[in-house]
């Protein structure tokens, strides 16, 4: 008799063994809930993307010394305050910044509407003291402004929102001081009910600081926010949205935050590389921050799709919203390379064939299988165990490659010539269509 699998339920070390992998998936262990869990298919439009833009812009962008200025250099109320009519951004213009995400390959953005300094970028009636763009400086709702230009150019709309906000001290001590926790908690209600609802279909809510004091994670503090409450009510108004772990409810899909290169296995479940274009010492704005390198960029994207996951790229523009130009080339290098391989990353999967970390991976969609090859010295020597498939035939850039194929798996003649390419793309055939196990039912408990 046959039994029922239930998930496996892994903590971290037995976790991180079995992935086998440098990915460190955040806020694990989130709270479950089967009315929460959203099927597959709707996932499908996610999972096909790839590709997004991620926008970190507020109060701090006019400081450039990162996002997390207030609390690290302990700014007075008032001083911040202030800074907010400053906040015009002149430079913001709504159509340029979802034009880069276009131009990057992005097929969805998200932009940060509130962050943990309590200043929010929409006509806010639940901030608490009206800390909004619409009653400050700019006398403008960034938020509605994103979400028209993210529809007229047809990218699906992701929206960040920070649950704590330092101005609460429950935020700091929310045992001891549990009426102004509880105003916290308030504002977090009203603001999510506030962006699901005004701003037409949103496609992704992305929840970021959901620890308490901090310290613990964002699941050790949802005795506090409720989050599957709060996701309930989020999905009365989006019932598709996908919303990432960081509420303190597991949420429809794992991300991975920071620049760190990705190694190992493919992961069994819809994850997501979250990192900056720039250093990633912080993700607002500073002046001097250095752009990625093009051909890093290039790597880390392939090897985060041949381990079939989502790359979320962050751009900070500046305290008046103007994007630096050397982050505009790179987004637009990068997008360039992207569209001339489109069809080895959207709507692939990762695999089938495991990576081998720093020489090559594999993207396969239908009958094609897509070889991601960094290292083709190290390749041309390696015999790629792919048996399960017949492969019909083999091409660069459109050009036949010679290959073999035995019990042990195929080995490819890459042409010769090849120059400095990040990532050699080759194209196989399979006369029937790749297919691979359905995403794991694991439950990530983490630590
Ligand atoms: C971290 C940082 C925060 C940033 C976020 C982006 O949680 O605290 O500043 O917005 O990562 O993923």
């Amino acid at each position: 008799m046959e039994t029922k699998k239930m998930p496996r339920e892994m903590t971290g070390a037995e976790l991180k063994s079995m992935l086998k992998s440098s990915i460190d998936f955040k806020s694990l262990g989130g709270m479950k809930s089967p009315e929460l869990t959203l099927p597959t298919e709707k996932k499908q439009w996610w999972r096909d993307a790839k590709i997004g833009m991620f926008v970190h812009w507020g109060l701090y962008s006019i400081l450039g010394r990162g996002e997390w200025v207030r609390f690290n250099e302990k700014i007075p109320d008032e001083e911040y305050t202030r800074l907010a009519e400053q906040f015009t951004g002149k430079k913001c213009d709504m159509d340029e910044w979802t034009q880069l995400a276009v131009d990057m390959g992005a097929k969805y953005m998200v932009m940060v509407a509130r962050h943990h300094d309590g200043f929010s970028l929409w006509d806010s009636p639940g901030s608490y003291q009206g800390f909004t763009t619409a009653n400050t400086g700019a006398h403008r709702d960034f938020i509605k402004e994103y979400t028209e230009a993210c529809r007229r150019k047809n990218l699906r709309v992701g929206i960040y929102y920070s649950n704590m906000d330092w101005r609460f001290p429950g935020y700091f001590d929310p045992k001891g001081k549990p009426e102004s926790a509880q105003a916290m908690k308030r504002q977090a209600y009203n603001q999510v009910e506030e962006l699901m609802s005004r701003y037409g279909k949103v496609d992704i809510l992305w929840y970021d600081g959901s620890w308490l004091n901090h310290s613990g994670s964002d699941t050790t503090a949802a005795w506090l926010w409720e989050p599957v409450a709060l996701n309930k009510m989020a999905r009365k108004y989006n019932p598709e949205l996908l919303i990432n772990p960081r509420s303190g409810w597991e949420g429809d899909f794992y991300c991975d935050e920071g620049s760190h290169e990705i190694s190992g296995k493919i992961i069994p479940v819809p994850w997501e590389k979250d990192m900056c274009l720039c250093s990633g010492t912080s993700w607002g704005w500073m002046a001097d921050d250095p752009v990625s390198d093009l051909d890093w960029l290039i790597r880390m994207l392939a090897d985060v799709i041949t381990r079939d996951g989502n790359l979320l790229l962050n751009v900070a523009p500046d305290g008046q919203g103007a994007i630096p130009e050397k982050v505009k080339t790179r987004v637009r290098e990068l997008g360039s390379w992207v569209r001339e391989n489109a069809e080895s990353i959207y709507g692939t999967r990762g695999g089938p064939v495991e990576p081998v970390d720093k020489v090559y991976g594999t993207t396969f969609r239908d009958n094609r299988i897509y070889l991601h090859i960094q290292d083709r010295n190290a390749f041309a020597g390696l015999t790629v165990p792919l048996t399960e498939y017949t492969v019909t035939g083999c091409t660069y850039r459109g050009q036949k490659v010679d290959y073999t194929q035995d019990a042990q798996g195929l080995r490819v003649r890459l042409p010769e010539g090849i120059k400095g390419e990040p990532d050699t793309i080759i194209r196989l055939e399979t006369g029937r269509p790749v297919q691979i196990a359905e995403d794991a039912e694991i439950y990530f408990t983490g630590k």
